[in-house]
């Protein structure tokens, strides 16, 4: 569905575009795993300010370890891979507010708009998606084909894959 090289340019892109938005900002970069782990370290390295990384780890919607440090008062940007009902952006919204960090915007590699069942504000999307399952550059089906290094369509998944 998308190349290494269609990847690059637009993680490039998106570094461009938050280098410009978070000049004079305490920003802290945070990752949500394990499928943003690939364009999450992508991504940092196309913004060209001084930040802060961290990460938590969710699965099926629920948090599976927290960060490492306070965010209060910072300015966070959550990456995440893919947005779907939106749900677990939701969740993590709704959770880090109650930190009372300065700010929060989101940051994904794909959505998949149709999907959605919950608004959240997301700032930075790299593609939109029309509702298939893909695959790679981080992102799973029952933990596999995380490591390949381009986006692809998997057939025969059902709609409702986890
Ligand atoms: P949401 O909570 O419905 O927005 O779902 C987001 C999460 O579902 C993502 O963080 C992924 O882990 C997973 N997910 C949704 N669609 C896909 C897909 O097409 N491929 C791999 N994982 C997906
Ligand atoms: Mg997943």
């Amino acid at each position: 569905m998308f190349t290494q090289e269609e990847i690059k340019r637009r993680v490039h892109e998106l570094g461009l575009r938050i280098s410009e938005d978070y000049k004079n900002k305490d920003l802290l970069l945070i990752g949500v795993l394990k499928g943003a782990y690939a364009f999450f370290a992508d991504l940092a390295r196309a913004v060209s300010l001084p930040l802060h990384v961290d990460f938590l780890v969710v699965a099926r919607g629920k948090l599976v370890s927290d960060l490492t440090q306070e965010i209060a008062g910072k300015d966070l940007l959550v990456v995440e891979d893919i947005i779907d009902s939106g749900q677990t952006c939701a969740f993590l919204n709704k959770m880090l507010m109650a930190r009372h960090p300065k700010s929060i915007q989101f940051c994904t590699l794909l959505d998949k708009h149709q999907g959605r069942k919950v608004d959240v504000p997301v700032a930075y999307t790299g593609f939109t998606l029309p509702n298939k399952y893909v695959v790679g550059y981080g992102l799973d089906y029952k933990n596999k084909y995380r490591n390949l290094p381009y986006i692809a369509v998997l057939e025969a998944v059902r709609e409702d894959a986890p």
